[in-house]
């Protein structure tokens, strides 16, 4: 173990400002740990990882990250799944100011950034209270790091201007969402915890006059090995075969069809030569949505992927 520790000790000076800063004790670092990919991670995070007496953890945070915390920090596993909260906000607050009190360097290392959905903002709030010092280190985010491995540009020049980060619980209560503006066109919308809502995210798009043939896709595991992009219009998404068990996030507009075109070299399926020769040109329109198919296109760049999709779902 303490080969493996040493062997990731970071040699980046004692510059004020850099990040050798970490011998300061009673203080919690807020730290976003990337979209699950360890090669992700900030050599911020992972100097942090190294320095840190006690780690609390989120459910997302994955065992290829947690084996690079220094060995014998004292870890917590406090993540929050669907319906299943064992920490509650409150007892994961107490638990930081506690061990900060007595004198311990905290690590809380979420998913992603702490700031984007991570729910950051109520514990440097608790933090605050107790007068108790903090610092926040930011991650790669599940959107950027989802749609770089997936091949989506989340803004294009000519496609779409904006990007718009949202949650997919806004079903669970009040819906202040303003529909009509983000049914527009010209902009990639990014549904974080989006899956268990497709339908309604869809429905309300589709209703309030998004176009059914808007490219889509939902990315599971993204970055990791096990990785699937399900792309499909928006009318289809909902029908498309994605696993409802697993965490994913969902990305609207035009530039998801680039996906196939975009990958990244070593993510081009072996079996083809490489990557299609021209960006895929626009689905086909859905005439008839009541007997399309659903469909499922896997993660695996290929050759006309995007007509494919629509291919195998008019034969459907
Ligand atoms: C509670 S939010 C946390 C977001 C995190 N703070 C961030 O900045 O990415 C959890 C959601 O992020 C998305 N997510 C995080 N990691 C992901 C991954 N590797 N692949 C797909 N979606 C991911 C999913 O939508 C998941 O439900």
């Amino acid at each position: 173990m303490a080969d493996r520790d040493s062997a990731l000790r970071l040699d980046l000076g004692n510059k004020p400002g850099l990040i050798a800063d970490a011998d300061q004790r009673g203080v919690v670092y807020l730290v976003g740990a990337g979209p699950g990919n360890p090669e992700l991670l900030t050599l911020r995070a992972l100097y942090l990882m190294q320095k840190a007496d006690v780690v609390l953890y989120d459910r997302l945070v994955g065992p290829e990250i947690l084996a690079l915390v220094r060995s014998d920090a004292q870890q917590f596993d406090v993540g929050k799944a669907r319906d299943n909260h064992a920490y509650t906000q409150a007892r994961i607050n107490q638990l930081l100011v506690e061990h900060a009190r007595a004198g311990k360097r905290v690590l809380r290392l979420k998913g992603g950034d702490p700031l984007v959905f991570g729910r950051g903002g109520e514990e440097i709030e608790a933090l605050i209270a107790a007068g108790i010092p903090f610092q926040i280190v930011p991650g790669i985010t599940a959107a950027t790091g989802c749609a770089a491995y997936a091949g989506i540009p989340l803004t294009h020049r000519g496609m779409a201007h904006a990007c718009v980060f949202l949650t997919g619980h806004f079903a669970d209560g009040e819906d202040h969402v303003d529909w009509k503006a983000l049914a527009r066109p010209g902009q990639t919308l990014v549904f974080y915890m989006g899956v268990y809502h497709l339908e309604k995210i869809c429905g309300r798009l589709l209703e309030h006059g998004m176009s059914a043939q808007t490219p889509a896709a939902v990315v599971q595991e993204g970055t990791l090995p096990g990785q699937r992009v399900v792309a499909a219009p928006l009318g289809l998404l909902a029908r498309s075969a994605i696993d409802r068990a697993k965490p994913g996030i969902v990305i609207i507009g035009e530039t998801v069809k680039l996906s196939p075109y975009f990958r990244s070299s070593g993510q081009l399926d072996a079996r083809q030569a490489g990557r299609p020769a021209s960006p895929p040109a626009e689905a086909a329109p859905v005439e008839d949505l009541a007997s399309a198919s659903a469909h499922f296109c896997s993660g695996e760049a290929r050759e006309g992927h995007w007509e494919a999709c629509a291919d195998q779902r008019l034969r459907g």
